[in-house]
């Protein structure tokens, strides 16, 4: 379905009325053109990126909520960008992405408030860097592995985590060391400030991926 047109979403939420969904996922994406600042901004694309990017997971929860609702799991998971983090954006441009990105995970927070009492729980996520056409040949995960750590942490959400936003994050490495490290983060300081059972992880010892779950209000402060 084209998660643009209400109509092609209704259509598909219509052949599958009365089916439980646990997993609803909304991934679809649209970068628009590179490059675009003040002087270039093309108005229209940027609005698509919107469209697909904001208002998709919105048409998408609203045709599916009750599917989900009827489900056992009863999971809304939003596939974001660390790119829609204010305090991240040190590299400015990608106005439109970065916008309905940010946009998203405010919607989700939302809707994580008012589908609680239907028992749903809204997540986003952070998939990482990975080989996509998007990520390019240069990202540091293939699909598989941001597939196989998606799947972990999706395996482990609930209603206690809805409303957050938790991450794929590849650290930094250094030739020779190589781990693994999946864990919580409990403040809002850079990972390369963090411990992880009592190990201090910093930027140049490690490389791995964490997984991060902050909520939004600590992730739009600049973390993630
Ligand atoms: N790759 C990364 O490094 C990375 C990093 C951070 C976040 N993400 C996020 O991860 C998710 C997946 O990204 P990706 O790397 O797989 O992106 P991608 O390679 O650009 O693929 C985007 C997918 O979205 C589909 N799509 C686009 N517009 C659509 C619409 N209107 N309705 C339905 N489907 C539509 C595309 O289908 P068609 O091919 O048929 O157009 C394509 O399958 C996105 O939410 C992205 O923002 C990716």
């Amino acid at each position: 379905m084209d998660v643009s047109d209400l109509a092609s979403v209704r259509a598909v939420a219509s052949e599958l009325k009365g089916k439980p969904i646990d997993l609803l996922l909304n991934n679809a994406r649209v970068g628009g053109p590179r490059g675009q600042t003040i002087g270039n901004i093309d108005y229209e694309v940027s609005a698509r990126v919107l469209d697909v990017n904001t208002l998709g997971p919105i048409r998408v929860a609203e045709a599916f909520v009750d599917n989900v609702a009827q489900s056992e799991r009863k999971l809304i998971v939003t596939i974001t960008s660390g790119m829609g983090s204010i305090g991240d954006n040190t590299s400015g441009g990608a106005f439109a992405y970065r916008s309905s990105k940010a946009a998203v995970n405010m919607v989700m927070r939302s809707l994580a408030i008012d589908l609680a009492p239907r028992g749903i729980t809204c997540v986003v996520i952070n998939p990482g860097w990975v080989r996509t056409d998007m990520g390019g040949p240069h990202a540091t995960l293939t699909t598989a592995q941001s597939v196989k750590r998606l799947r972990r942490l999706i395996d482990t959400l609930g209603p206690a985590q809805s409303g957050r936003f938790s991450s794929i994050t590849t650290v930094a490495n250094t030739p020779g060391r190589s781990r693994l490290i999946v864990g919580a983060i409990k403040s809002d300081t850079l990972i390369k400030h963090q411990s992880f059972g009592g190990e201090t992880l910093t930027s140049d010892n490690v490389f791995g991926t964490v997984t991060r779950t902050l909520d939004f209000t600590r992730a739009s402060r600049g973390c993630l």
